[in-house]
């Protein structure tokens, strides 16, 4: 563990993480209230998510609104390491992203890194597994929504061999100095991983406009190595807005893992799985027992079930207000706290996997494989 007591990379998240500080450390911006506002004013009821500042830091996001404004346009790119099954904490930034797509009708681009996920080594997946993952994991990417016109799925081990000649161009820009700095690679790594961060910034590069990037925060770096890149091979620097992590159910230590399954919900658990978790495991600022709660009240600060409604699952400002209040001064009990939580959790779910029953048919449409190599191929690669 670092001096700071956390570590967030794109391969960790250890400890409390601390956001002012990582926007010092990464050299983001945090969003102030002028431009929160101007994007609050086009997302309408998806601001929420700005207001409460769970997208809380960018690059350049003031950019890409004047872009919107004066008809440039801008496009929007995300992703996904399909490394296992996929929980409510993965599946946020796409419903996010989602959002954007419907204010601002425009493309969106998904990279499926099953690449990176074979790569890590830690991670002893099989190239099936991966390939497996990916199948698994576009079904649920798809299910959040998106616009089957303006949406792109591309997975690395189908499409890149199309884009081969422009990651040449940009793995000649990025030196091992650069990634070992920046990722902590040691004489260990090896060398498919050294080259990976050149694939993660490719399709930041598919369109000639500015490129947005919602993520979580730890997806930085690459951004960074991407914004020196851009401009000598004849694109726009990347924009980002980068979410914090919604808490592992049983506190606030570390982030949900897959690896251990009571820290999250999955996005296939059923209903009594979904109430198991929460009552065992779900960590409460409530008191000991129910006299005190009612003398003492409890602390949503430390909550995660409230943490849960207000990073995600509560929308509404002035029932969650509400909630806030009750649960302080002791009127509502912890029980009830997790029953409310319990209930936006599997209404999610059943209305999420019900769209996931008809994304198998989508899958071709999204992944447009013949298009998007045409695209690629006729693109503008300069010889720089
Ligand atoms: N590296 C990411 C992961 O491990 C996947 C990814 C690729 C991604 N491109 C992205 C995530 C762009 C956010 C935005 O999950």
């Amino acid at each position: 563990m670092s001096e700071q007591g956390f570590v967030v990379t794109p391969w960790e998240v250890t400890g409390v993480v601390d956001y002012e500080r990582l926007i010092r450390d990464f050299g983001t911006q945090p969003i102030s209230d002028k431009l929160g506002r101007r994007l609050e004013k086009v997302l309408g009821s998806a601001s929420y998510l700005i207001r409460r500042r769970i997208f809380f830091s960018h690059r350049d996001l003031d950019l890409i609104l004047d872009d919107y404004d004066h008809g440039r346009g801008f496009f929007l790119y995300t992703g996904r390491g399909p490394s296992g099954p996929m929980h409510i904490g993965h599946i946020l930034s796409f419903y996010f992203t989602k959002w954007l797509q419907d204010k601002f009708q425009v493309n969106v681009y998904i990279q499926i890194t099953d690449d990176e996920k074979f790569l890590e080594e830690k991670r002893n997946l099989s190239y099936q597994d991966t390939q497996n993952w990916a199948k698994e994991n576009i079904l649920d990417i798809i299910a959040a929504g998106f616009d089957p016109d303006r949406t792109f799925i591309l997975q690395d081990t189908e499409f890149l061999g199309h884009a081969y000649p422009l990651v040449l161009k940009v793995a000649r820009r990025i030196n091992f100095s650069v990634v070992r700095a920046v990722f902590g690679f040691t004489n260990e790594t090896n060398v498919g991983m050294l080259f990976y961060p050149s694939i993660q910034i490719i399709p930041s590069f598919l369109e000639k406009k500015r490129c947005l990037i919602p993520s979580a925060i730890d997806q930085d770096p690459y951004w960074r190595i991407q914004r020196d890149v851009a401009a000598p091979l004849g694109y726009q620097k990347a924009a980002a807005i980068h979410s914090k992590f919604l808490p592992p159910l049983t506190g606030f230590q570390d982030k949900m893992s897959s690896s251990k399954p009571e820290t999250a919900i999955f996005l296939s658990d059923d209903d009594n799985t979904v109430r198991n978790k929460v009552y065992r495991y779900a960590f409460s600022g409530g008191q000991a027992t129910i006299e005190e709660h009612r003398k003492l009240g409890g602390n949503p600060d430390i909550d995660v079930p409230f943490q849960w409604l207000y990073m995600f699952f509560e929308p509404g400002d002035s029932p969650i207000e509400r909630i806030r209040a009750d649960y302080r001064s002791g009127r509502m009990l912890t029980g009830e706290l997790k029953d409310i939580l319990i209930e936006r959790i599997t209404t999610f779910l059943h209305e999420h996997r019900a769209r996931r029953e008809k994304a198998a048919d989508l899958v071709e449409t999204f992944k447009r494989e013949g298009a998007l190599a045409r695209t690629i191929w006729e693109m503008d690669f300069r010889d720089r």
